[in-house]
């Protein structure tokens, strides 16, 4: 159900890049509830993905742009204000990939050309959007810029690897970030911390599958969905939340607040029972 929640608004959606991804279904919903806006991905995501087909669904127009590059993103930005006919409203930060965890490196064997693409990419990214757009004065008072993050930036989960250490800069950002374009021009900087959800970025940390699972059995309501995520989403960039900035949010069934569950350590008790203990590697 739509409740025209961004009727007028104009927004740029980074990392959407087939189906499974968050971006692509906040795209959906913000078409829904009436926005316009641009997609965005790498040239290479738009070779290899499907975004043509979701500018098609959401007669949204495709701009390539490399988020580390300041010059892509000075051009992105100013194409999607000639193309929407004004400044934006929103921008989507959805944009996560460590090589480190791609090459199966571990935490304590990084290799640090990696470790920097990694904080360039998912991280760094973030501060050179709000950068470029501040500089290019292209996002409307009470504008609403909207990072994804994951629980891993507080607290270790293995698995997780150096997107661990570019998770809790994307927040470092966002707060830093957000006390300067604040007080200069009204807009709001968030990270939302998303539960474990299966997507492509997702679907490379190492013991993914076990992850969601712990984490569906740990939350008191569950894992929170890629369309839940979105409606979220959808949520910060309207203007019922406008004096919300500078913040952390966690989006996770309540997983955050947990230490054990009864049920997590019931189950946890038993593996010392049974003949599975013996197969968990003993890094973990
Ligand atoms: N899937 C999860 O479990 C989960 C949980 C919490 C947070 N997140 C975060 O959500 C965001 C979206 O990830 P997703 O799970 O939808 O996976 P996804 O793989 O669908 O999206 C990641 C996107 O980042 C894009 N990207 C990579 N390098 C880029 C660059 N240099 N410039 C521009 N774009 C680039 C990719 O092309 C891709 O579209 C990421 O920040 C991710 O860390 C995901």
């Amino acid at each position: 159900m739509a409740y025209n929640l961004l009727k007028g608004k104009r927004g740029i959606i980074f990392g959407a890049l087939n189906s499974n991804s968050i971006a692509w279904k906040v795209a959906l919903k913000a078409h829904e509830e009436g926005a316009k806006f641009v997609l965005t991905n790498t040239p290479i995501a738009l070779r290899m993905g499907e975004l043509d087909e979701l500018g098609k669904a959401c007669n949204a127009e495709v701009i390539p742009a490399d988020a580390t590059n300041v010059e892509d993103l000075e051009k992105l930005l100013t194409k999607s204000m000639e193309v929407l006919g004004g400044k934006v409203d929103f921008i989507l930060h959805s944009i996560g990939m460590s090589p480190n965890v791609r090459k199966g490196l571990s935490y304590d064997n990084l290799n640090y050309n990696f470790f920097e693409k990694t904080l360039d990419i998912s991280a760094v990214s973030f501060h050179k959007i709000l950068q470029v757009a501040r500089k290019l004065d292209a996002i409307n008072e009470w504008g609403s810029v909207v990072a994804l993050s994951y629980v891993a930036a507080q607290r270790t989960l293995y698995g997780y690897n150096d997107m661990a250490d570019a998770k809790s800069l994307l927040e470092s950002i966002a707060r830093s970030f957000g006390y300067i374009y604040g007080r200069d021009k009204k807009v709001r900087v968030n990270t939302i911390s998303q539960s474990p959800t299966i997507t492509t970025a997702g679907s490379g940390i190492r013991g993914f599958d076990k992850i969601v699972d712990f984490a569906e059995r740990t939350s008191p309501l569950g894992n929170a969905d890629a369309d839940e995520c979105a409606d979220f989403c959808i949520t910060m960039f309207s203007d019922l939340t406008k004096k919300v900035t500078m913040q952390n949010l966690f989006h996770d069934g309540g997983f955050s607040s947990m230490g054990m569950s009864y049920r997590a350590m019931s189950q946890y008790n038993k593996s010392f029972d049974c003949e599975a203990a013996d197969e968990v590697p003993t890094e973990w």
